[in-house]
């Protein structure tokens, strides 16, 4: 099948390279010369694990190319829409210009009984308002949101937990779109995979609905943080012993510095603000406590470093592990850690971090901090230690290899990373969050 998959960012890259993966021939395109130059050269343009195999091995054979030049989508069956819905600049709402604009570009170049399936996260309304845009073009909408996870994006491309396919509600349109998505995922379904056959709404609803689902689970985890905070309660045993119970389950029951990234924190926003536009704010009013509770566990992080610091952090050195939003990822879009980085350097601290794949990323957004390579650079005469993602090679520190590299051994664990009883015996001071 000829696919074209517009938007080539975390999401769309990996899109097109799946696709080709899967057999057809794909082309990507993206507004960014730099982003397609280098796809075109088979280089991954951000740190996804797997991403540069796919794409080297499928440039090489020409099934898969990048291109800046809309006019390339002519002669697909299935347009994939991938671009970005960020958060409005002084809003909270989702920016739909990408998406409207990759529409508007995009339908000089299809034929009548061509697919555009947006796999984009946008607000419930999106996909009916586009298909009136598209007037009587001949193409077929259809809404076919994505659950990939970054740093597993690949896998998650390759055999996802589920496919949902959102169909127009004319039946002939409807048969178009969903026999041309069973084709494009034919492998994927050959597995088994569940399928969700629906309509618009329901398919950009179970999309921000995951999301503010998994949102709130970590939210509520971390509200269980701060009530053992004041108990002498421990909310890792506590996470353990709840999750046992498989209708609560383990997973997104980590407690720590809390979510971040492009897409749990501004989805919950999104739908907050549509809600409120649709008269039904009241339904979704607790994401804004969600949202609450997870930007307070920021703060709590440079509380327990200026305890640390005995109340006086001006020009004290601090050791900040990690900049990406989660480990796997060179991602630092709404990232905690940069964020509590940031909070400390604001503080008068000496901040000094690091991070395996987001140096780049971290120092454009935020020039000002000091970015170290090395691990022992970073640590060397740290007065505070502040692990903020849980990459493994953080996780599985010595800490009486570490020990002799800092001015003071006061290690805070913001993800809950490590076993307390063994830093203590080390000879640290440690703090959690929500941990005795
Ligand atoms: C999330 C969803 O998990 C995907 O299913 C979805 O497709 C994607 O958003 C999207 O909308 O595109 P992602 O943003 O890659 O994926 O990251 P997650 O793995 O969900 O982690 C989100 C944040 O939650 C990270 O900052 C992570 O550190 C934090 N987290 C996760 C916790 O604080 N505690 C946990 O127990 C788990």
């Amino acid at each position: 099948m000829r696919i074209s998959v517009i938007g080539c960012g975390y999401l769309g890259a990996v899109h097109a390279a799946a696709m080709a993966e899967l057999g057809h021939e794909v082309v990507g395109i993206d507004v960014d010369p730099g982003k397609i130059a280098a796809l075109t050269r088979g280089e991954a343009p951000f740190f996804e694990p797997g991403l540069p195999e796919l794409l080297q091995s499928h440039v090489a054979t020409g099934r898969l190319r990048f291109s800046t030049d809309m006019a390339e989508a002519a002669g697909s069956t299935v347009h994939f829409i991938a671009v970005g819905t960020p958060q409005v600049r002084g809003g909270t709402a989702a920016d739909l210009t990408f998406v409207d604009s990759a529409i508007d570009s995009l339908l000089p170049y299809t034929n009548p009984g061509d697919v555009i399936a947006g796999k984009s996260t946008v607000p419930v309304g999106t996909a009916t308002r586009l298909a009136e845009k598209m007037g009587d073009s001949g193409a077929v909408i259809a809404w076919n949101p994505e659950f990939l996870r970054e740093g597993w994006a690949v896998k998650d491309s390759l055999t996802p937990d589920r496919l949902v396919f959102g169909l127009p509600p004319e039946p002939a349109d409807a048969a178009t779109a969903d026999a041309a998505l069973r084709e494009a995922y034919a492998p994927v379904l050959a597995l088994d995979t569940p399928l969700i056959v629906t309509d618009f709404a329901t398919a950009e609803l179970v999309k921000v609905s995951a999301n503010a689902f998994l949102a709130t689970k970590i939210s509520f985890i971390n509200a269980m943080a701060e009530i053992a905070e004041v108990t002498g309660a421990d909310v890792v045993q506590l996470a353990e012993a709840i999750g046992h119970d498989d209708r609560i389950g383990k997973r997104f029951l980590g407690a720590g510095v809390g979510f971040g990234g492009g897409c749990l924190p501004k989805d919950i926003r999104a739908f907050t603000a549509r809600a409120e536009e649709l008269g039904r704010g009241e339904s979704v009013m607790f994401l804004k406590e969600v949202d609450a509770i997870n930007l307070r566990r920021r703060q709590r992080v440079v509380d327990h470093v200026v305890d640390a610091l005995e109340g006086e952090p001006h020009d004290k050195v601090v050791a900040v592990l990690g900049l990406a939003f989660k480990p796997h990822s060179d991602d630092v879009r709404d990232s905690p850690a940069l964020d509590v980085a940031v909070r400390l350097k604001g503080l008068g601290a000496d901040v000094r971090v690091t991070d395996p794949a987001a140096i780049e990323n971290a120092r454009a957004r935020h020039p000002q901090l000091d970015y170290r390579e090395s691990f022992e650079d970073t640590v060397r005469d740290a007065e505070v230690v502040v692990l903020v993602t849980e990459w493994d090679e953080y996780r599985h520190l010595d800490p009486s290899e570490v020990l002799p590299l800092v001015a003071r051994p006061n290690i805070v664990d913001a993800r809950n990373s490590f076993d307390p009883a063994q830093w203590r015996a080390a000879g640290w001071t440690y703090r959690g969050l929500g941990r005795r």
